[in-house]
């Protein structure tokens, strides 16, 4: 299995540019099962979970075919074409279902257009049950008919009906799923409680660029007025927000000068106010937003909570933050019932973090010690990155599929902009 090894001391300088956001591809690429032709999205990230979602789709009966993976392209040029069944899809495996959580998206769009979807359950992952309940609760107030049954869901209908759906909380898979079922239906539905997220507002953009009839995304309430058909399009896919914050954590930690390339300051309002309150200077420009730190990060007091709230996607991130200020942070886990496994590698390394449930006091601390650390979840194998740049020594960061599925070559990415950092096979 590859490894990361890590010299830590380098101030971060330079430009470093944010690929396509993962969690916008993927939802976009199942939209492409509503259209009656070939559909390209471009700016695509190679990332794991991506390749998964293409080989989902094509297992699903769609014609994929695009960029091959893991070919080096300029930054935005990587792409993917679409080109729906015309009938008799397949259902989603397990098989692929337990390596991507994010396959249920193909759900709702199954359901829309051949009125038949069955879909393994993803079942839990690292950082909690996830369940999707309120996914199932919603296409059944738009008239499906839903089984569970062998670890599967089996959703049929003739044709989906409008519907108000007020949701028990703002899950963005969730609202996705409901918004790309209810673009076919009849009739309008409303999602009540929606997701506020920029890749639903993302999302609802390129269906509406397909002929869909969709209004207040962004907001918590968005309406779908259901159509006959949606036509194929091609599109960019936006900048990641969660890469974009990684890197800018990265560079005032760092206690450097770096040029984040696509970071979105309106899609990273409060990411930035905990960064500014922590000391960091930021200076948002046309094209990017400039980080740049000489000191001691301060301590923060953190919630994460929904869009536009502090992304919970960002919490492993700013506890390496915390970590080194000169006082004490509480950092409060409100979305995942289990999303604090990065503290106990962080402990590893020098870090004083102290966890009681869903909330961690953090001591900052001198320094970290570089040390043999395993990446347990995506966001939290970020983290761990970020601590091997400040530490002191030699940091080593196993198990980095996790860091795969969600940031496309990073350590080539930190190595241009000043990091010791390079990836090793085997050990
Ligand atoms: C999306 O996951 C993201 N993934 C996650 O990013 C992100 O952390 C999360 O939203 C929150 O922002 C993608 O977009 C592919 P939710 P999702 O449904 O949609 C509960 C990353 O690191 N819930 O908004 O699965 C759920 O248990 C990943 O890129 C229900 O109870 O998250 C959680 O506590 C990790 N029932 C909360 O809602 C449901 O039917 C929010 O979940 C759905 C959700």
């Amino acid at each position: 299995m590859d490894y990361i090894e890590i010299e830590g001391g380098a101030r971060l300088e330079g430009d470093i540019t944010v690929s396509g956001a993962k969690n916008a591809a993927l939802p976009l690429l199942a939209t492409a099962l509503l259209a009656t032709g070939e559909s390209t999205f471009t700016n695509l990230p190679d990332l794991v979970d991506v390749r998964t979602m293409g080989k989902l789709l094509a297992h699903i009966g769609c014609d994929v075919g695009g960029t091959e993976a893991g070919l080096a392209v300029p930054a935005g040029a990587r792409r993917i074409s679409i080109k729906p069944p015309v009938s008799e899809p397949k259902g989603a495996p397990y098989e692929l279902v337990k390596t991507m959580r994010a396959s249920v998206l193909v759900l709702g769009p199954l359901l829309a257009r051949y009125g038949y979807a069955r879909v393994s359950l993803p079942g839990g992952c690292a950082i909690g049950a996830r369940p999707i309940d309120q996914h199932l609760k919603g296409l059944k107030l738009m008239g499906a008919e839903v089984v569970l049954e062998h670890g599967y869901v089996e959703c049929k209908a003739k044709r989906l009906r409008g519907a108000m759906i007020l949701l028990d909380m703002p899950t963005v898979t969730g609202c996705e799923n409901l918004m790309m079922a209810a673009a076919l239906a009849d009739g309008v539905t409303v999602l009540e409680n929606a997701a506020r997220e920029p890749e639903i507002a993302e999302l609802a953009m390129v269906l509406n660029k397909m002929g869909a009839r969709i209004q207040g995304a962004g907001t918590a309430v968005i309406r779908i007025e259901g159509v006959e058909k949606l036509h194929p399009i091609e599109h960019a896919i936006l900048p990641d927000r969660i890469e974009a914050g990684t890197f800018l954590v990265a560079g005032a930690l760092t206690r450097g000068d770096l040029f984040v390339r696509g970071a979105r300051a309106e899609h990273l309002d409060a990411v930035l106010a905990k960064l500014r309150r922590a000391g960091a200077t930021l200076d948002v420009e046309p094209e990017g937003i400039r980080v740049r730190a000489d000191k001691r990060p301060l301590p923060l007091d953190i919630t994460t909570q929904p869009h536009p709230g502090f992304p919970t996607d960002m919490q492993a991130q700013f506890m390496v933050l915390t970590c080194l200020t000169e006082g004490q942070s509480v950092i409060k886990e409100a979305i995942f019932e289990n999303r604090f496994m990065h503290v106990s590698e962080l402990s590893r390394m020098g870090a004083s973090i102290k966890t009681d449930g869903r909330v961690a006091i953090v001591k900052g601390v001198g320094s970290l010690s570089g040390a043999e650390v395993m990446a347990t979840d995506l966001r939290a194998s970020a983290s761990l990155v970020i601590a091997g740049m400040v530490a002191e020594g030699t940091t080593t960061v196993r198990r980095v599929y996790h860091l795969d599925r969600g940031y496309e070559h990073i350590e080539n990415k930190l190595q241009n902009v000043g990091a010791t950092i390079r990836r090793k096979h085997g050990g």
